[in-house]
């Protein structure tokens, strides 16, 4: 093999890491715990049934947008494009706007795609720390939009792995920063059904913002769908880059199924039975000598511990699996994040840590 033929930075690259989760508890990537409700299954097998799997999928997938829409609430006035998950819509917008030269902007610790999708896509990338709490840190984050001049600047609110929301004077500064520069701002609301904010009507309001969600921490990450929210003018040029049938038939007839009204309002109030279930590990966490609990508006905790290695181990001995985020940034130095399972998952791994620290 001619390795040589492979661009430095992707050799450079890992690939994105997925740990063998078998015979674990399974708190390590932000899935819903609950299966798809009972009650609701033979519906979906119809659905299923119905899709007609010898034909491609509909091409502008119209039925599962208008129900995204009608379930998010998402203004006529906007445009939603869909994506095989939103990494896919990360690396569309990249595609889109590859010039030579062109960078993406993203706050550290951010979700790591960010900037894998910068890289796989040519593109550089600049990541602002956080302050040490998590928050941003609005002049150095204002002075790198106005030096690097990014095309996209992506602002997951949640953030991922630290937790936190950033509150909307923080949007509304980013946006202003931006459009100085004529950046384009993404914010990633991955996390929604778990956060108190919703910027969806800073969409609206602004010419140079977009949006992006996801179903996979709604209870239907194996049905990898994403979307982006914005106006026309973007989000037809976006669509240029998309493959055509990027979201197949199973999922269409799958998620169109899972968003209609009773069925969506299920899985919200599955979400907000995990957001009590956060705020009760999150009180049983700040028990424990020796953890700090970061604050979360998503489905997962941070938590900081003397020896995250250690912990991390005594855990799998447990065999519950989280994630060890101690490595990924020296911000994130002693962290594990724990994804908040069901009652008796949380239970299991708040004993194990009570063990473990
Ligand atoms: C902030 C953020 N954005 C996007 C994603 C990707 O979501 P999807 O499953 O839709 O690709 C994640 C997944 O962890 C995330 O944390």
């Amino acid at each position: 093999m001619n390795a040589d033929l492979v661009r430095d930075e992707i050799r450079a690259l890992h690939a994105y890491p997925v740990a063998d989760a078998r015979g674990f508890i399974k708190l390590d990537a932000m899935e819903s715990p609950f299966a798809f409700p009972a009650s609701l299954r033979a519906g979906l097998a119809d659905a299923l049934a119905g899709a007609s799997l010898n034909r491609y999928p509909s091409a502008d997938a119209a039925e599962l947008k208008a129900a995204l829409r009608r379930a998010m609430r998402i203004p006529d006035a906007l445009d939603i494009l869909l994506g095989n998950g939103s990494d896919e819509i990360i690396q569309l917008l990249a595609l889109a706007v590859a010039r030579p030269g062109a960078t993406i902007l993203s706050v550290e610790p951010a979700f790591v795609m960010f900037r894998m999708i910068a890289t796989y896509a040519g593109l550089g990338y600049t990541g602002v720390p956080l302050n040490p709490d998590f928050t941003l840190d609005r002049s150095a984050w204002r002075a790198a939009i106005r030096d690097t001049r990014p095309a996209l600047i992506f602002l997951a609110s949640p953030n991922n792995p630290t937790g936190n929301a950033f509150p909307p004077e923080d949007i509304e500064a980013t946006i202003e920063a931006a459009r100085a520069v004529g950046a384009l701002v993404v914010i990633d609301e991955a996390y929604f059904a778990y956060a108190d904010t919703d910027f969806l009507g800073h969409v609206a309001q602004h010419d140079n913002v977009v949006l992006m969600r996801t179903v996979s921490k709604l209870g239907l990450a194996g049905l990898r769908l994403g979307l982006l929210v914005g106006r026309r003018e973007w989000l037809e040029q976006f669509d240029k880059v998309r493959l055509p049938y990027n979201i197949n038939a199973l999922t269409q007839a799958a998620a169109t199924f899972a968003l209609a009204p009773p069925h969506y309002a299920s899985l919200l109030a599955q979400a907000r039975g995990l957001v009590e279930e956060r705020a009760r590990v999150r009180a049983a966490l700040c028990t424990l000598p020796g953890v700090t609990v970061h604050p979360s508006q998503a489905n997962f905790v941070l938590i900081r511990v003397a020896d995250a290695a250690a912990t991390f181990e005594k855990l799998l001995a447990a065999r519950i699996l989280v994630k060890n985020t101690s490595k990924s940034h020296p911000l994130l130095a002693g962290t594990l994040r724990l994804t908040i399972g069901a009652p008796h998952e949380n239970d299991a791994l708040l004993a194990a840590l009570r063990q473990a620290v």
